[in-house]
């Protein structure tokens, strides 16, 4: 049985002190909560007034990117350690935002797994594909692509370390959800994917989340499909209420 995980990617939202603010009302609201894990992605400018107010309570932390080398001169981006020393144990790879506006591509979102899983950190790798991809009929292809891509050169073992997101572009932010059985086929797919690249058991440990628009009237039939292992939250992640609702929707 998977552990489900729970994620709330806030995306560029929240200064350091509202940041604080909502984890604060957060931790009381899943406190009772131990089979999910359950995990906030705050922007880097926040990480350090977060990461205190997470000690000793059951919500981890996790960043939305990172640079593949370990330092020097890549102004504006940030390691794998710093984020590892400011408490991080997750990382978001990969996100459909950064290959959209950044240009990112599978092979510097493989670079970036690979330097994560080296430095100890959990990469949360998001796949997924866009709308004219879907009505094209290109959806297992694109998917398929950004896991392998993703994931090229890792041994089983390292594959078994990561988090996949399935994140249809065309639901995220849009309020149009993937029924649960669009989901289901798809991650389904991703996990046969994974099988071909690692072997059926480490495949069958991977934990899969689906992302966008994810909310609490959702959440329940959505992680009740048998490949969908959790949800990787952006809107409904910024209300302490709609989060925790969703983590319970995964108890
Ligand atoms: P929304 O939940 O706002 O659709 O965003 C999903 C997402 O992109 C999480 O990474």
């Amino acid at each position: 049985m998977r552990r489900r995980i729970v994620a709330g990617n806030w995306k560029m939202n929240k200064t350091a002190a509202e940041a604080a603010a909502l984890v604060g009302e957060l931790r009381p609201l899943v406190s009772d909560v131990s089979n999910v894990d359950v995990v906030v992605c705050p922007p880097f400018t926040a990480l350090a007034a977060v990461a205190p107010a997470l000690v000793g309570t059951n919500i981890e932390l996790g960043a939305q990117n990172m640079h593949w080398e370990k330092s020097g001169a890549y102004t504006g981006e940030v390691s794998a350690e710093m984020l590892l020393t400011l408490g991080c144990r997750y990382v978001i790879l990969g996100h459909s935002e950064r290959r959209q506006y950044f240009h990112e591509t599978n092979s510097e979102i493989n670079k970036k797994v690979k330097a994560a899983l080296a430095a100890g950190l959990t990469p949360i790798l998001c796949v997924g594909e866009t709308l004219e991809e879907r009505e094209d009929g290109q959806t297992e292809t694109i998917v398929k692509e950004h896991v392998t891509g993703g994931l090229l050169g890792l041994s089983p073992d390292q594959v078994g370390k990561v988090v996949i997101a399935y994140e249809p572009v065309w639901a995220i932010g849009t309020g149009k959800t993937a029924t649960p059985d669009q989901a289901q086929a798809v991650h389904a797919f991703i996990r046969n994917v994974l099988k071909q690249i690692s072997n059926s058991t480490i495949a069958e440990t991977v934990r899969i989340q689906y992302g966008g628009s994810m909310k609490p009237e959702n959440a329940k039939e959505l992680m009740g499909k048998p490949d969908i292992d959790g949800g990787l939250i952006g809107g409904a992640a910024l209300k302490a209420d709609s989060f925790a609702a969703i983590v319970k929707a995964a108890v």
